[in-house]
């Protein structure tokens, strides 16, 4: 099914409205990006918490690593080109990291603030081909959002 990106735009929107606890907005952005995007299996984020580290912040899904360097597997290197990573098929993605063995397509959208790589927003599906292009795109939008969140200077 194809999602609705302004829809989900709006929601995201609402349920942040005039909280400013960054944890506590992720958390419920991972909630509500899981529950309305279809066949997906892991939706969250890695926080840039050290230089060159994404560390793993709120998500839905099964337990997943807790490190990537920048240039490692997807999110790192999302992290490291500042682009959106779309992956029809992660066992074609060299280094790709299987967190679950379940994944088969991800896209991973990288948050840049202040010119600041300051986390990843990371999906992935069970399906191969999963995210479209425009899904891509929709994920990015939701992303720049992101980025407008109380991110600590
Ligand atoms: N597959 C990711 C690692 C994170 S998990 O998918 C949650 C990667 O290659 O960066």
């Amino acid at each position: 099914m194809q999602t609705n990106y302004e829809l989900l735009l709006q929601q995201a929107r609402a349920i942040t409205d005039g909280e400013p606890d960054l944890i506590a907005n992720l958390s419920n952005l991972s909630a509500l990006v899981y529950e309305v995007l279809d066949d997906v299996n892991w939706v969250g984020f890695y926080l840039t918490r050290e230089p060159e580290t994404l560390v793993l912040g709120p998500f839905q899904g099964k337990v997943a690593c807790l490190r990537i360097a920048f240039g490692r597997g997807v999110c790192g290197t999302a992290a490291a080109t500042r682009e959106t990573q779309r992956v029809v098929d992660v066992h074609e993605f060299a280094g790709h990291i299987a967190c679950d063995s379940a994944s088969n397509s991800e896209v991973v959208v990288p948050l840049v603030v202040n010119n600041q790589v300051v986390g990843v927003f990371d999906l992935d599906s069970p399906s191969v081909g999963r995210f479209s292009e425009a899904d891509a795109a929709g994920l990015t939008q939701l992303g720049r959002f992101i980025e407008e969140l109380n991110w600590p200077q």
